[in-house]
């Protein structure tokens, strides 16, 4: 398995309320991320995989296979944020209708959405799940907590200190706001497409 990083339009763009120099920061982390999955592969590819050697207090393929999915959370997160940053605008077709069906209204998901994005200390979707076809915004605090097994993010808001401080300090609810405000509902909707939700 191998990783490269990916280019993202976001970063051509004047975003209101995120800096250039923030975001050049937060791809630095992003790269980190890349590096740490193909790092870890290659270390997998190479270990004894005896299970006389595996330990469920320490180990080499338990660091390895837990710190693994921090790494491709990492990925997975931030390439689904920079995709989705500019472009502003408001959800259509069914994926509004989703919306409105599962919040009451656009305006009730965006409140839900800025609460759990205040609540979460690392991050907020907005996710399908498959087994109950409803939408929902799933809190995480790392790249790699609280996953809910058959559910396909629409959207990743990183609240992360990383994300904002460097333009809102302590102001995480006027970061939240920007965000909201400069989401890409094409991006989301091709998203969903290529998945197909809400065919
Ligand atoms: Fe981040």
């Amino acid at each position: 398995m191998k990783f490269d990083v990916k280019k993202f339009k976001s970063f051509e763009m004047n975003l209101d309320g995120i800096s250039k120099k923030a975001l050049e920061e937060h791809y630095k982390l992003y790269s980190g991320y890349v590096n740490k999955a193909n790092e870890i592969f290659d270390k997998l590819a190479g270990l004894d995989k005896d299970p006389a050697k595996a330990n469920p207090t320490f180990s080499d393929i338990r660091v390895l296979k837990v710190e693994l999915t921090r790494a491709l959370g990492g990925i997975k997160n931030h390439e689904i944020y920079f995709e989705q940053l500019g472009g502003g605008g408001d959800p259509a077709g069914k994926l509004a209708d989703m919306i409105n069906a599962n919040f009451g209204s656009l305006d009730d998901w965006k409140k839900d959405l800025k609460a759990t994005g205040v609540a979460a200390r690392g991050w907020a979707w907005l996710a399908y799940d498959w087994d109950t076809k409803t939408l929902f915004n799933y809190i995480g605090d790392e790249q790699n907590t609280y996953p809910v097994w058959n559910c396909t993010p629409l959207i990743a808001m990183d609240v992360f200190e990383h994300a904002y401080f460097m333009d809102w300090g302590t102001n995480k609810g006027g970061y939240i706001d920007a965000f909201i405000k400069q989401i890409n509902w094409q991006a989301v909707q091709a998203r969903a497409d290529a998945y197909g939700i809400l065919r």
